[in-house]
């Protein structure tokens, strides 16, 4: 790796372990509802499945921000919850409620899901990566990504969004066997639709894991860092050029773990997460990029506040290979024009 020439990609020249001035930057959900042509494409459409599994219109809604905003990278528009749905889960997008899954909390409900048909039912999303790799701009990255084991679990136990997502915390102490046989379906799916994305030209993969965070530390390791670690190695050995970002969310001290043991090239910092202590404190072999963190909520509020948050995070996290980013997803009140001076600043490189 230390003598591989340096990606042109700025993003991909970080991933590899480079400083560059000023970081790259993409936002997590920089696609969605706070853009007004991705709601005009959203009302045509029935459901939001369908959205994720168009490909004429998912790379079009990938796209758009890209044409807004001069983004390091493209991210595959599309769902974490694909992968449940395509092992069999029952699946619905509530409008103003989010996902609600018919819950899988016994033998019987798990065996209803199996990895036969994952590749076919998934292959649209496939060709919207292979589309949307030629469309790119030249310097742009394609990222492709999933939602990591315990959080695709936790949507599948709970049967819903939630807060506390007891349901999942409850079953994978009442039953850690039934537990583990659920996440080790989610694990071996998450790898071979992340390979495939891989296959079809994405150039880094992230993968989220939403809600680690309300793990304690001998659970956060058995259903989040054991399965990201496995998920990466056989990544890492299919695909060694391409790089991997965790993101662990919430979990604060844990993100030394992570960096130390999980065997990706960056993570990915929540909101609450220090940069400066992250600078200082979490790497690992091999993993030296960070990304992150600027408050979502920072973009609704006065512009000067906006810039002076995004400056202290980029003089914060310029001792390391850095990504800036936002520490959760752009929420959907977020004014478009806040994303351009944001990005705006952080490209004039006058911090
Ligand atoms: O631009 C991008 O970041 C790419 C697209 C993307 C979406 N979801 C589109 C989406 C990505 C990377 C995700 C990831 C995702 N989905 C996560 C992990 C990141 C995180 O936010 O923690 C999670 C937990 C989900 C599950 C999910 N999908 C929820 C809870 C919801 C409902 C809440 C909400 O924001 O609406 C969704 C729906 C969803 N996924 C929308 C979008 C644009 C909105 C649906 C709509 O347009 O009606």
């Amino acid at each position: 790796m230390a003598n591989a020439p340096r990606p042109e990609k700025p993003l991909l020249a970080v991933l590899s372990g480079h400083r560059v001035d000023p970081p790259p930057v993409w936002l997590m959900r920089q696609a969605g509802r706070y853009l007004e042509e991705y709601r005009e494409i959203r009302k045509r459409t029935r459901d939001f499945l369908e959205l994720c599994y168009t490909p004429d219109l998912a790379v079009e809604v990938t796209l758009q921000p890209l044409r807004r905003f001069a983004l390091d990278a493209a991210i595959l528009f599309s769902d974490i919850l694909v992968v449940p749905h395509a092992l069999g889960a029952e699946i619905e997008f509530v409008e103003g409620e989010g996902p609600c899954v018919r819950p899988v909390r016994d033998a019987s409900d798990l065996a209803r899901l199996d990895l036969a048909h994952l590749h076919e039912r998934l292959a649209p999303v496939y060709e919207t990566v292979r589309r949307l790799r030629s469309a790119v701009p030249e310097k742009v990255a394609l990222i492709g990504f999933a939602g990591a084991p315990w959080t695709l679990a936790a949507y599948l136990v709970e049967g819903r969004g939630s807060k506390e997502f007891l349901e999942p915390r409850l079953l994978a102490r009442r039953d850690p066997n039934l537990f583990a046989r659920m996440i080790d379906l989610l694990t071996e799916a998450v790898t071979e639709f992340l390979s495939a994305q891989v296959e079809a030209g994405a150039e880094a993969l992230q993968l989220f894991d939403s809600w680690a965070g309300v793990l304690p530390e001998a659970e956060l390791r058995r259903w989040c860092l054991d399965p990201a670690r496995r998920i990466v190695s056989i990544l890492r050995r299919r695909h060694p050029e391409v790089p991997i970002i965790l993101f662990p969310r919430g979990v604060g001290a844990s993100l030394k773990l992570f960096a130390s043991e999980g065997g990706a090239q960056a993570l990915s910092l929540d909101t609450s997460v220090p940069m400066a202590w992250a600078a200082a404190e979490v790497y690992g072999p091999g993993c030296t990029a960070l990304q992150g963190n600027l408050d979502p909520v920072a973009l609704l509020g006065p512009e000067p506040d906006l810039l002076a948050e995004a400056r202290s995070i980029l003089r914060a996290g310029a001792s390391r290979p850095h990504i800036f980013n936002l520490g959760h997803g752009v929420l959907p009140m977020t004014a478009p024009e806040r994303v351009q001076a944001l990005v705006r600043y952080l490209k004039s490189g006058d911090v």
